[in-house]
């Protein structure tokens, strides 16, 4: 007998929301105190580069917005005749990059003439190894010699110069999104790559070290050179070409002071549509866009990472800028980050991972010049033991995180999209996928938005979470509900430290068929 397996199952899925359609007319971008914009509004014109705010470039160096390389602040010790002095840092990167970079070397050198301290260390491998070798990833067919490939690099760093030492750097100071802060900015695409220029010349001050001022922020500074993977991000082309885009990206904190009481939720579940093909970020256009994130958002895209939030990272490079003003997530906070642009096609995943080609993003523009393509860093916890996830204040944790990514305070939920999510915490973190799909459902449905799962090609996985789903729904089990089932499953197991003979799924289906009290009393002590 022949059967074809489905690839999707629940909800179909053009019948779950998308931004634009789903969402409300924008008001007129204005700063306001609890969002800072860097462009001026009124000028703000369609298909043209936006003007920066205010035109003058205006100076700060202080804890509450970030340290600009171009500051008067920025001093560096020299020597002269008459001992030393200090002399402007911005002066001598200015100088170090007007050279002509005639090989890897030089770049090098002009990095190293500014970042004396720290930079002894780093090693200059990978960058050397992409400006003579790599024609196999610029040029597949293989059809160009070293020399025009180095050129092309160079040419490209050249851009990326141009970029660093002419684009207007954002003139008011860039406020740190600090915990605690519910903080947007929003800048333009051209403000960006100006930043992402200096990153990758590691003129950032005080961000060379995790143990300086900055040590509760993501690195920023490119100089893990010697990693290849920083290769990759120099794959990033966004800033080394193509013509400056004309968009504008918004980053939002968002900390919460308020959470549901879970297990007295009344809350049906939303509607699932999940699917074992297909990503987050190609299916899920138009959705809130789960980033799989680390509390330090980005997680490795400077360094080694290369799993979901890093490819993510990779391909929407904007979104790497986040990185220089973000303190580190508490477990009450998420970054939502609405408007950046995909510039690279992928294939494979961690090792297999390959940039493919360049992509063309046909995202659509909302009212205020950004793409409508909202992504939000949650960070899941990490588990070492895989037992602990179940304890009540973990899945709470769970809850809470999902929830505050899911959830928009000022947004009637008729207007938010769907959440596309995924196999969230159950990589790199460890997590339990068949738990995780609940919680995130549990918060989904509180947040009042339907979810678009991709189990990343687990059928198995589609099949028993869709079952799932379908029995839960059938038995009209509340939100509430089910944390108590899960709070219970988690007493019985408490004792365990490997997996339990006892499936969390067989355990649920068991007791609500056993128990047809859809609403069961939290004293209820009938566990086993
Ligand atoms: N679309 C849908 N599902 C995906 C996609 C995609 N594009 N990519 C991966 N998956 P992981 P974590 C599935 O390990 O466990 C980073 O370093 C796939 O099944 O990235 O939350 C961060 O910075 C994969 O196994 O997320 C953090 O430090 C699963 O999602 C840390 O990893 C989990 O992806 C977070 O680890």
């Amino acid at each position: 007998i022949c059967s074809i397996s489905p690839e999707w199952l629940g909800t179909p899925i053009k019948e779950l929301r998308r931004m634009p359609q789903c969402g409300q007319s924008l008001p007129h971008l204005r700063a306001t105190d609890n969002h800072k914009v860097l462009i001026r509004t009124d000028l703000l014109k369609d298909g043209q580069v936006p003007h920066p705010y205010p035109s003058k470039y205006r100076d700060s160096w202080d804890d509450m917005t970030v340290k600009m390389p171009c500051s008067e602040k920025n001093l560096f010790p020299v020597e002269n005749e008459d001992g030393s002095v200090v002399q402007s840092r911005w002066e001598l990167i200015r100088t170090a990059l007007e050279g002509e970079c005639k090989s890897s070397l030089d770049i090098r050198d002009a990095i190293l003439s500014y970042n004396t301290v720290h930079a002894k260390r780093w090693d200059f491998t990978a960058l050397n190894y992409l400006c003579t070798e790599v024609r196999s990833t610029f040029f597949p067919s293989g059809k160009i010699t070293k020399i025009e490939t180095a050129c092309f690099l160079l040419c490209k760093i050249e851009m990326a110069k141009e970029n660093l030492l002419s684009a207007p750097i954002p003139p008011r100071p860039i406020p740190l999104l600090k915990t605690r802060m519910n903080q947007s900015l929003t800048m333009s695409q051209e403000q960006i790559a100006c930043l992402l220029a200096n990153a990758f010349f590691c003129t950032f001050p005080r961000r060379n070290s995790r143990k300086s001022e900055y040590a509760n922020y993501p690195e920023i500074n490119f100089y893990r050179y010697c990693l290849l993977f920083s290769g990759v991000a120099l794959e990033t082309r966004y800033i080394f070409c193509r013509s400056m885009p004309t968009g504008l990206v918004t980053f939002t904190r968002q900390s919460l002071s308020g959470f549901p009481k879970w297990e007295s939720s009344k809350k049906q579940l939303t509607r699932l549509h999940i699917t074992c093909k297909g990503t987050i970020e190609d299916e899920g256009y138009g959705m809130l866009q789960v980033d799989f994130a680390n509390r330090l958002v980005g997680g490795g895209v400077t360094g080694m990472g290369l799993v979901q939030e890093e490819i993510r990272f990779i391909v929407n490079p904007e979104l790497m800028v986040s990185r220089l003003f973000t303190e580190a997530l508490d477990h009450n906070e998420c970054l939502i980050i609405t408007g950046t642009e995909q510039y690279s096609k992928y294939s494979g995943y961690a090792e297999s991972f390959r940039w493919k080609a360049n992509h063309k993003d046909e995202i659509p523009i909302d009212g205020w010049q950004r793409r409508c393509t909202e992504i939000v860093a949650v960070d899941a916890l990490k588990y070492r033991n895989f037992m602990e996830q179940f304890q009540p204040e973990k899945m709470i944790r769970e809850l809470n995180k999902a929830y505050c990514g899911f959830m928009r305070p000022a947004v009637n939920p008729e207007n938010l999209s769907a959440v596309a999510t995924g196999n969230w915490g159950c990589g790199a973190f460890g997590g339990d996928t068949r738990l995780k799909a609940l919680l995130q459902l549990m918060a989904a449905s509180e947040a009042g938005r339907d979810v678009a799962y991709f189990t990343f090609g687990d059928e198995e996985l589609m099949r028993d979470v869709n079952a799932m789903y379908r029995f839960l729904k059938d038995k009209c089990v509340t939100v509430g509900t089910l944390y108590f089932y899960l709070k219970q499953y988690s007493n019985v197991v408490s004792k365990h430290f490997q997996r339990p003979n006892i499936s969390l799924y067989g355990y649920i289906y068991d007791k609500v068929n056993t128990n047809m009290d859809p609403e069961p009393s939290p004293s209820d002590s009938n566990l086993t």
